[in-house]
């Protein structure tokens, strides 16, 4: 094969690795806004309710929606760079904390794995109660704080400044904010809402 085939043929798998990394992105930044507004709304969910103006179980639906759409979505993320064409992560290399990729993939590893711990102990709540699980739950802010940390390193949108960067941060810099004044004032009752409606008696 002479220099200039495989060169030809270098290059169309390097491109054929750009367009998967490009749908990656993409459902990296679906992932990332939908997980913030679940932070947001998980906020909402634990310091309501609101003299009845707002609907607590609308709060609580969209805090679950959003939880899951943001979890699905980075699900797609993760699986997306496993069928990258040239230069795909085996399963061990995207699940395994700093198996490939340094600091910069080991916070999305890390971040995606806390994320996941603080959503599935739900299932468990009843089993560990209720204080545990709130525990658990929290983790959740530690795990969005890692998942913003690989964003910032890894993505060239937010180095370049380009305008979903810049959102990005936007969003990074409200939700911690937020996050700030939530641990400010402590929930509003002992989990009187969680218990209403999720099988949570305190
Ligand atoms: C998918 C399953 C999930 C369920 C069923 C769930 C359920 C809940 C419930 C019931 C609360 C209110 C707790 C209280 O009243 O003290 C809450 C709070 C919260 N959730 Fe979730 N959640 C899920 C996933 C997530 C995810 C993926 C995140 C992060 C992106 C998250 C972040 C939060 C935050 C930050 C709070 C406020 C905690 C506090 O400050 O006390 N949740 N969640
Ligand atoms: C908490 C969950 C995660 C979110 C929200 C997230 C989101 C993102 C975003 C927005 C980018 C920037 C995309 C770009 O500018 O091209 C990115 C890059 C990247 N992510 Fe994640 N990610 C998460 C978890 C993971 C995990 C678990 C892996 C493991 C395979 C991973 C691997 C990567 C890699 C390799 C890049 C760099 C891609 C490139 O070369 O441009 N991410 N991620």
């Amino acid at each position: 094969m002479s220099t200039s085939t495989e060169a030809h043929i270098g290059l169309a798998a390097a491109s054929a690795d750009a367009d998967v990394i490009s749908v990656a992105s993409a459902l990296g930044f679906l992932g990332f806004f939908c997980l913030a507004a679940a932070v947001v709304w998980g906020i909402a969910t634990a310091v309501g309710p609101w003299a009845g103006r707002i609907d607590p179980d609308a709060v609580q639906l969209g805090h679950l929606a959003w939880a899951v759409a943001g979890l699905t979505f980075v699900g797609g993320h993760v699986v997306a760079h496993t069928l990258r064409p040239e230069e795909a992560f085996s399963w061990p290399e995207a699940l395994v904390p700093f198996a490939r990729g340094g600091i910069t993939v080991a916070t999305g590893v890390l971040g995606l794995l806390v994320l996941v711990i603080a959503a599935t102990s739900f299932v468990v709540r009843t089993r560990i109660g209720v204080q545990w699980w709130t525990a658990v739950h929290r983790a959740a802010y530690a795990g969005f704080a890692l998942m913003a940390l690989h964003v910032v390193l890894a993505a060239d949108e937010v180095a370049g400044l380009t305008w979903v960067g810049v959102a990005a941060m936007g969003v990074m810099a409200a939700v911690s904010v937020l996050s700030v004044l939530r641990w400010r004032r402590a929930a509003h009752r002992e989990h009187a809402i969680a218990a209403g409606n999720w099988g949570l008696d305190p």
